[in-house]
């Protein structure tokens, strides 16, 4: 049965778009038929971590407006067999988008993918709304930090009075010295400090950064060590563990 994943958080700049792009390209890689959908409205970078942003003509505004179709709008990543990308729409860009138009898109698009992955903006709000709308699932992306982590229990609160069950975080940007000096929140802390199931960790790692500067999902380097954690994060959410 088809699922959609959505990626949010509560501070900015942990990590959604990283963790999104590259969990689209796990499944990808393991026969999934895939779309990731920008839901960062204004603030895109899913097509810039994708290395697709010369490739996309319509975007998720112009669907759920009509001024397209679907598959107008899907871009194909020609790196895997089945994954499109469904852009956000350009900055002030200001026509409606409703809860209601991403769970009928979605809808649509189950007929077609496996997984829809949802990229997510940052922080509470009607944003936050649009893209949970249609989830089955909800990843919360933290990092070990007092501040990120009060900001993903916030998320949590909300995500439960909308009566969301299934989701759970991921602990991005870890730097284990930090965490062995106790300069920073340790796995205990956090998982004290969150109801969220802890899915896993993701070290900080410059090559993630080079990675998503370059535009390539860093899972497409089989057998490191960065390729392995992710795909076992990936399986936890999926089979909800
Ligand atoms: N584990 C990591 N190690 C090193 N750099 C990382 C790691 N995770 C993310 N980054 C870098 O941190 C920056 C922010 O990541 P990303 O854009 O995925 O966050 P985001 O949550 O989507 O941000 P926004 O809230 O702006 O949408 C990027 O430059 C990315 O390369
Ligand atoms: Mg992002």
């Amino acid at each position: 049965m088809s699922k959609v994943i959505s990626v949010v958080s509560g501070k900015g700049g942990t990590g959604k778009t990283l963790f999104a792009s590259n969990m689209g390209a796990l499944l990808a890689m393991g026969g999934n038929s895939v779309v990731l959908i920008d839901m960062d409205l204004g603030l895109r970078n899913l097509d810039i971590y994708l290395g697709l942003e010369n490739n996309v003509v319509y975007n998720v505004m112009d669907v759920v407006s009509g001024m397209c179709r679907i598959k107008q709008a899907l871009v194909r990543d020609k790196r895997f067999k089945s994954l499109y990308l469904m852009s956000a729409a350009p900055p002030r860009d200001e026509r409606d988008i409703t809860p209601l138009h991403i769970k009928v898109l979605c809808e649509r698009l189950k007929s077609e993918f496996d997984y829809i992955i949802i990229d997510g903006s940052a922080g509470v709000g009607e944003n936050m709304d649009l893209a949970v709308a249609a989830a089955d699932t909800v990843v919360v992306i933290t990092e070990p930090e007092a501040a990120s982590i009060r900001d993903a229990d916030v998320v949590d609160r909300e995500l439960e009075k909308m009566g969301i069950k299934d989701k759970c975080c991921v602990v991005n940007k870890v730097d284990p010295e930090l965490m062995a000096l106790g300069v920073v929140p340790s796995l205990s802390d956090i998982s004290h400090s969150l109801r969220l199931r802890i899915a896993g960790l993701i070290q900080y790692d410059s090559n993630i950064y080079i990675a998503t500067n370059s535009g390539v999902p860093i899972v497409l380097k089989v057998g490191t060590y960065i390729e392995k954690n992710f795909s076992r994060i990936v399986k936890r959410i999926i089979e909800n563990e």
